[in-house]
């Protein structure tokens, strides 16, 4: 069975297939649009989510088939006490495919040891994120035209923020990358993330409380939200939420062709004036998603 729970699942081999038939998407949408007649997509989604689970739907309808499901957890039976495994035992029994979201770490996993059809992750606590990670490198990929030698900031919560660990970790495998991490000291990034992608690949990497001191350096800048929910007190969230907000005056010193990305959803840590720079790609970015899920959904049910 193929599921998709960790971004290194998937060889770079093939990423660059889910890329090129992402960007044929794209340019040929009407060869797709009945590729997955007939096939149904359950999202179950334990979290809050907008972009993701609407990208998945999108992504199904696009390629013709049906989507089923729901968007939050008191609506399920989660909330009488059923667990991840028999809610996975019951949908499995009704869709071809399921995109689960949930607030532990680990529960797609757990769901995948129980599936009867594949499992995509679309993200686990604070944990891992990959279907986010496929749209953060098709958007590289569109902009720059390569994913190798690149200096790639992570600004922002770099210790709750799964969608860093995921990208971190794919990354860590194109050649000439340079890792810049920029945080408040609370917000490191985990040791088993920098330890397992960055330490033992002999990634070079700088670490620092400063985005104006590298901002110069660098050709991707990944902003990332605070992530509330994440905090065991709320003192903590407000002293540290607004550590780091991108204006058009810090970019005065950033290259000319930097691309700004983030997984969306921003609270305060870009302006809203830095929309109109052509640097700033993170709403493409989201639509980048639509087409890299259908690619992955094609794949995951063997679709030709
Ligand atoms: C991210 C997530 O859910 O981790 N959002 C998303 O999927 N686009 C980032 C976030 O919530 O900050």
């Amino acid at each position: 069975m193929n599921h998709l729970i960790d971004i290194l699942d998937l060889s770079v081999e093939e990423i660059s297939e889910l890329i090129a038939v992402a960007n044929d998407i794209m340019a040929n949408p009407e060869k797709y649009q009945e590729k997955c007649r007939y096939k149904k997509l359950a999202t179950l989604f334990f979290e809050p989510s907008t972009r993701t689970r609407l990208s998945f739907e999108a992504a199904m309808m696009e390629l013709g088939g049906n989507v089923l499901g729901f968007s939050d957890a008191a609506s399920s039976s989660s909330s009488k006490g059923e667990s991840v495994s028999d809610t996975v035992s019951v949908v499995s029994g009704y869709a071809d495919i399921i995109a689960m979201r949930h607030p532990k770490e680990g529960a797609p996993l757990v769901a995948a040891m129980k599936s009867e059809v594949p499992i995509i992750n679309a993200g686990d606590g604070g944990h891992n994120h990959p279907t986010q990670t496929l749209a953060d490198l098709l958007t590289i990929y569109r902009e720059k035209g390569d994913l190798n030698n690149l200096t790639i900031g992570f600004c922002g919560d770099l210790k709750f923020g799964r969608t860093v660990h995921s990208l971190i970790a794919a990354m860590s495998r194109y050649k000439n990358i340079k890792f810049v991490l920029i945080s408040p000291n609370e917000l490191k990034l985990p040791s088993y993330v920098k330890n397992d992608h960055i330490k033992e690949k002999n990634i070079p990497y700088v670490q620092t409380e400063s985005l104006d001191d590298v901002i110069g350096d660098l050709d991707i800048l990944y902003m990332t939200r605070v992530q509330k929910e994440r905090f065991f007190n709320e003192e903590d969230y407000l002293r540290l939420k607004d550590s780091y907000i991108l204006t058009p005056e810090k970019l005065k010193n950033a290259k000319s062709d930097l691309s700004i990305l983030h997984p969306l959803p921003r609270v305060n840590e870009i302006s809203t004036l830095v929309d109109e720079d052509p640097r700033a790609c993170y709403f493409r970015q989201t639509k980048n998603g639509k087409y890299m899920r259908m690619a992955l959904i094609l794949k995951l049910l063997e679709v030709m």
